[in-house]
């Protein structure tokens, strides 16, 4: 069965490693993160957003997709389904459709807002036994047509949300969505330690995972970062296999066109970066 991410995250929290929250898309994205967990040992978080819930028909059909496919391939570590940057609405929706794990993203609102609205959902989403990530301060970049500045998260703000309760907060310290630029200034890891003193060892969440250095990476985790979302390395990785495949003509040859072989190199391709990831945020072993 798919379980609530807590205890996945306060494992990782204890043992200085990051749990991959990977964005889904379809069946391909499905299957091929379930199988890199299962290859590689690790919990995971299958992140979706609120238009891959669209793409895929509906929160429902998600929930139904994931456990098919989970329950098929007889995954034994631990998978949390996660409402990724989600709306009030979206949330509310995901914990009636059976996510065993939220975002209420209430980052673009004024931050009494923001308070007011994550201490509903942090009970709601309590209440159904299933875990909650909060967000203060927005990252930048774009997801979904939805364009935010970065922008570093005030301590305190993110203390008074922290102390509501909510599993585990998302901070902007510099992170991206997309594509860094060329001249990215890199994570703040002053702003990342203070915002960890202050909340008291707080599970911190870093978004905009694809393209930091690893040694980024490294040191954002052991400031306290125990959940890494990553979505954009995962379709580059797809896009480039699928392309060679079809550069090399491999489409034109016998039944290359049937889809089960034309996506099978960027399937491939998507679990092998997770193992990868998986092993270099030292989850991999631990379920
Ligand atoms: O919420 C999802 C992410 O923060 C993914 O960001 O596309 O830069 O990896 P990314
Ligand atoms: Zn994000």
């Amino acid at each position: 069965a798919l379980v609530s991410a807590k205890d996945m995250i306060e494992k990782a929290h204890a043992g200085h490693y990051a749990i991959g929250a990977f964005n889904i898309n379809n069946m391909e994205w499905i299957k091929s993160i379930l199988l890199a967990a299962e290859e590689a040992k690790s919990p995971v978080m299958l992140g979706v957003s609120e238009g891959a819930g669209k793409y895929m028909c509906g929160f429902e059909n998600v929930v139904a997709m994931v456990k098919g496919i989970h329950d098929y391939l007889g995954i034994t570590v631990p998978v949390a389904l996660h409402l990724d940057h989600g709306s009030y609405e979206g949330a509310k929706a995901c914990i009636e459709a059976g996510f065993t794990s939220v975002m209420f993203d209430g980052s673009h609102y004024a931050f009494e807002e923001n308070l007011e609205k994550s201490k509903e959902m942090i009970a709601l989403a309590h209440s159904k036994g299933i875990s909650i990530e909060c967000e203060v301060g927005g990252i930048g970049g774009e997801e979904d047509g939805v364009a935010s500045m970065g922008e570093l998260a005030d301590p305190q703000e993110c203390k008074t949300i922290a102390e509501l309760g909510v599993d585990f907060l998302a901070a902007g310290i510099g992170n991206i969505h997309g594509k860094y630029p060329a001249d990215w200034a890199g994570l703040n890891f002053d702003r990342l330690g203070e915002i960890q003193n202050v909340t008291n060892g707080k599970p911190l969440v870093l978004h905009g995972g694809s393209g930091i250095p690893a040694d980024q990476i490294a040191k954002a985790i052991s400031l306290g970062v125990s959940k890494i979302n990553v979505n954009t390395e995962l379709q580059l990785e797809f896009a480039a296999a699928t392309r060679k495949y079809i550069e090399e003509g491999k489409d034109q040859q016998g039944k290359g066109y049937d889809p089960r072989k034309l996506l099978k190199p960027g399937a491939d391709a998507i679990q092998a970066k997770v193992v990868a990831m998986m092993n270099q945020f030292g989850s991999a072993g631990k379920a």
